[in-house]
């Protein structure tokens, strides 16, 4: 079975459009987004699009700041400065990676925390591991609604998340845990990764690999879980981090790239920017 997050995207968009259109009557306007992309890597500008377009069809309002991949630290940091003080911007979103002279530490901690739409600035980090009302990472929020939707039992599963970025993997493994499944985080240091991620009734992947995770590594009615979005240096056509070909028989549930992930993370920023604008409203 393949979870489409297409079409459970598109209907929580749908609904966001609705509840968003009685916005302007209620709180005079509606939410807005800023998004700043730093350099014109193909893969962000992509992103980039994607969350311009779903805001279109929310009807949030979408400002996307372009900026030279020279662009010093300090700029940035000074337009960040703007927006947090800008009553009218409701949600900042910086996209990553930054360039390689920016740190990206020093930039996502000088983001409003009540403007930090991706749930990446530190404070609202602690306040996801303690169990605190906190903005809810994108990534890691659409998997588990995903999962849900499909009808998938977490609670007490044994769940194996490859991958350990602050982005995906580690957010991940916590949601999972908060869910009550019994998780483990497997990385490129993991010795005999295949027999670890064979263990798995739910198997997250994050590690950016084209078809990283083979047949052999998943164990017959795993449900898999693609968080890569990769080229295949074969054909040049967009694919996941597992090798959906194969994976796909031997799975109960899967997710496709493109279609399955990414478009949940989409639809999970949209639903942060409308929080971030109720709470600006309260
Ligand atoms: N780059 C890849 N995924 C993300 C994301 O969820 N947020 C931001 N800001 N950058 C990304």
């Amino acid at each position: 079975m393949i979870i489409s997050g297409k079409e459970l995207s598109t209907q929580m968009k749908a609904d966001m459009a609705v509840r968003v259109s009685g916005f302007p009557e209620r709180f005079g306007r509606v939410p807005h987004l800023v998004v700043i992309l730093v350099g014109d890597d193909p893969g962000s500008l992509s992103y980039v699009r994607g969350k311009s377009k779903a805001c279109d069809v929310v009807g949030i309002r979408n400002t996307t700041i372009c900026r030279p991949a020279d662009l010093p630290e300090t700029e940035l940091l000074s337009l960040i400065r703007e927006l947090n003080e800008d009553a009218g911007v409701d949600g900042i979103l910086v996209q990553l990676p930054l360039p390689a002279h920016i740190d990206e530490a020093k930039v996502i901690g000088a983001i409003a925390q009540d403007k930090d739409v991706d749930g990446f600035h530190p404070l609202n980090v602690a306040a996801l591991w303690q169990k605190q009302p906190c903005v809810r990472p994108c990534t890691p929020e659409g998997i588990i609604r995903m999962l849900k939707s499909a009808g998938v039992e977490i609670r007490g599963k044994r769940a194996v998340v490859v991958g350990r970025s602050n982005i995906v993997g580690l957010p991940v493994a916590k949601l999972l845990l908060d869910e009550n499944a019994t998780v483990t985080v497997a990385h490129s240091r993991t010795v005999d990764l295949a027999a670890v991620t064979r263990q798995a009734e739910i198997l997250v992947v994050a590690v950016g690999r084209p078809k990283f995770v083979t047949a052999d590594m998943v164990a017959p009615g795993a449900v898999v879980i693609d968080v890569g979005v990769n080229r295949d240096p074969e054909t040049g056509r967009l694919c996941g981090d597992v090798d959906f070909e194969s994976i796909e028989p031997k799975a109960s549930f899967i997710t496709p790239v493109p279609g399955g992930v990414g478009p949940m993370t989409i639809a999970c920023l949209m639903e942060n920017t409308i929080g971030c604008f109720l709470r600006h409203q309260a």
